[in-house]
């Protein structure tokens, strides 16, 4: 406990000016008091608050703006599609995709990566082919490759990780041969931290000419993406990790494998033309956007990438670092405390167990002291499996998170300690 009092031995000259206190205050409900004490949300890696911008976007979008997209020629109609399109501009300037057609919206990540597995995937695989990913991955970017591997005949394989929870690209290029059709790997792990080493494997994949599939759903809220660097062939993420609304997502393609893609849902705007001959698909990206979309959401989804692209990142991205830095001190002076994942490059989330202590009764007890956090197997129960543990407890930080809450989050540590050991 003796290193968590000092929030000052974090203010390095060498870190960016970043001001948290103005930042939050765009964040209404961070001013919010939970069972009577001021809240400590540290629960961002399953969904970031949003800032008033967001809010604001939606909320006029609601008032004044709604109408269907795409479908018609009066005003709010117009009015609709041109927040929605723009929305979608948005997204692809802020990833440096090539162009609107590579940017699909979807609900989130976990659509996203279905969309693949059913839509690129599935039409090409054959018994004896194998799909590659690794051992830390979250379930949604584990179940979909499962459920195109019983459907038909492909075999998935799976790369390990080393007891810190690293993930390294000998072991994955060892795994990749002439029958790997797809390699698909998380950027950030959400349950250990893990920042994979990306461009590496993206290379490695490419230089084999296997298609390749980020999860960025926990990489995109910290740290800045361009596909083109990245060079992956599709990159996932959810709006509601970003600081957007719930229920929106994009999915990154590279254009020419979703020309040849087939649309994976049916229904309208994803046509030309309908007869019962047979149909016309529309052109990218709107053939894989049947039915309504998600409008608010998207436009949401806007709001949050400008309000990103307003802030200092490296900035936000340093403040962040420290904050780790220092949870991961505070916490490691806990006795019977166990940091898991320890991996040399991380995400500002920490994962732990305490030994006598049940980590949902340590989210309980933490709750009583307004400060949120995971308790669980985080989606990830391979992870859980590897590590022999049922459940972790898991703060994750977001750029509005202060030291101060850190120091709160280990000193409620060490107060549920003392209850039950
Ligand atoms: N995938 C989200 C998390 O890690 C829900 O908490």
């Amino acid at each position: 406990m003796k290193n968590i009092a000092l929030a000052d031995e974090h203010s390095s000259f060498e870190r960016p000016h970043f001001d948290v206190e103005a930042v939050r205050r765009q964040f209404p409900v961070l001013a919010r008091r939970v069972h009577g004490r001021p809240l400590a949300y540290l629960d961002n890696g399953a969904s970031a608050q949003r800032p008033e911008a967001v809010i604001d976007a939606v909320d006029d979008y609601e008032r004044h703006h709604h109408a269907n997209v795409h479908r018609g020629v009066h005003t709010l109609s117009q009015e609709a599609t041109a927040l929605y399109e723009g929305a979608r501009d948005r997204l692809v300037q802020f990833i440096n995709a090539r162009s609107r057609h590579e940017v699909i919206f979807v609900r989130g990540t976990t659509e996203a990566i279905n969309l693949v597995a059913q839509s690129y995937a599935r039409p090409i695989l054959k018994a004896g082919d194998e799909i590659l990913i690794t051992y830390l991955e979250h379930h949604a970017n584990i179940v979909p490759w499962q459920l195109v591997c019983e459907q038909t005949g492909a075999t998935l394989v799976v790369a390990p990780m080393d007891s810190r929870g690293e993930v390294h690209l000998d072991a994955v290029e060892s795994l990749m041969s002439s029958r790997t059709r797809l390699f698909a790997c998380a950027h950030v792990s959400n349950a250990l931290g893990t920042v994979l080493p990306v461009r590496r494997l993206m290379a490695a994949a490419r230089a084999r000419g296997i298609v390749s599939l980020i999860d960025g759903a926990q990489a995109v809220p910290h740290m800045s993406v361009d596909m083109q660097d990245l060079d992956c062939d599709f990159y996932a993420f959810s709006g509601h990790k970003m600081f957007g609304p719930t229920g929106i997502g994009a999915l990154y393609g590279r254009e020419a494998l979703l020309e040849r893609m087939p649309p994976w849902q049916g229904g309208g705007d994803m046509i030309l033309a309908v007869s019962f001959a047979g149909t016309t698909y529309n052109t990218l990206p709107y053939k894989f956007e049947a039915g309504t979309p998600n409008i608010s959401g998207a436009i949401g989804l806007g709001a949050a990438v400008e309000f990103l692209a307003g802030l200092n990142r490296v900035a936000a991205h340093a403040h962040e670092s420290a904050l780790l830095d220092h949870a991961t001190r505070a916490l490691s002076g806990i006795p019977k405390l166990r940091i898991v994942g320890t991996a040399g490059d991380k995400a500002s989330l920490i994962s732990f167990v305490v030994a006598g202590v049940h980590p949902h009764d340590l989210g309980t007890i933490l709750d009583g002291d307004g400060i949120a956090i995971r308790t669980g197997h985080h989606c990830a129960m391979p992870v859980m499996e590897f590590f022999d543990l049922a459940a972790t407890a898991r703060a994750s930080f977001a750029f509005y998170n202060t030291f101060e809450e850190v120091d709160r989050l280990a000193a409620a540590i060490e107060r549920a300690r003392k209850i039950f050991t």
